[in-house]
């Protein structure tokens, strides 16, 4: 009998000038960026955060300490790969990824496509076991005011 497991991750950074915003390793033309001491790549995180819960195997600050300096303006997927081969090293092979990102502009539906695959090839899936969802918070606090953005993700991973 195959073991089935959950995690779940959530993340929020900051949106500042001057910074880029990058979701899930994909790069999307904005006036405001993701402040933080990596990329600030929140969807990554919320991944990376959901991957390690669903193997008991921390958090990312514990992997990836933000007073690293090894880890200043990171490429956030290095994470997920991280977090991918921790979570091999126990055994356990990914199913599936939904995630969720809360942005108030710009709309990011055009590049749903592009985040996936981006997603699925550095996670090593099929682009269809690989879900990214958009929400505004309605204007409502500091990511409806345009402050900050957040993400939240669930993975699924089994090992036999
Ligand atoms: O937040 P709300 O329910 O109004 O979002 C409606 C739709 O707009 C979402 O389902 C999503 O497809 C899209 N959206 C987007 N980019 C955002 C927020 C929402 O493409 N930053
Ligand atoms: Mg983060």
């Amino acid at each position: 009998m195959s073991e089935y497991r959950t995690g779940m991750g959530w993340d929020v950074h900051r949106l500042a000038p001057g910074r880029p915003l990058i979701l899930g390793g994909v790069a999307v033309p904005s006036e405001l960026g993701l402040e933080g001491h990596s990329d600030a790549d929140v969807l990554s995180h919320a991944i990376t955060d959901a991957l390690l819960g669903a193997a008991a195997l921390g958090d990312i600050g514990m992997h990836f300490p933000d007073s690293d300096p090894r880890w200043a303006g990171a490429d956030s997927l290095q994470f997920l790969r991280h977090a991918l081969a921790l979570a091999s090293e126990q055994g356990y092979r990914l199913v599936n990824v939904d995630a969720t990102v809360i942005l108030e502009r710009p709309k990011l539906k055009d590049y749903r496509t592009a985040i996936r695959e981006k997603l699925a090839a550095t996670l090593g899936l099929e682009v269809d076991r690989v879900s990214v969802k958009f929400k505004t918070a309605e204007g409502l606090g500091p990511v409806g005011e345009g402050r900050a953005a957040e993400a939240e993700a669930v993975v699924t991973v089994t090992r036999d």
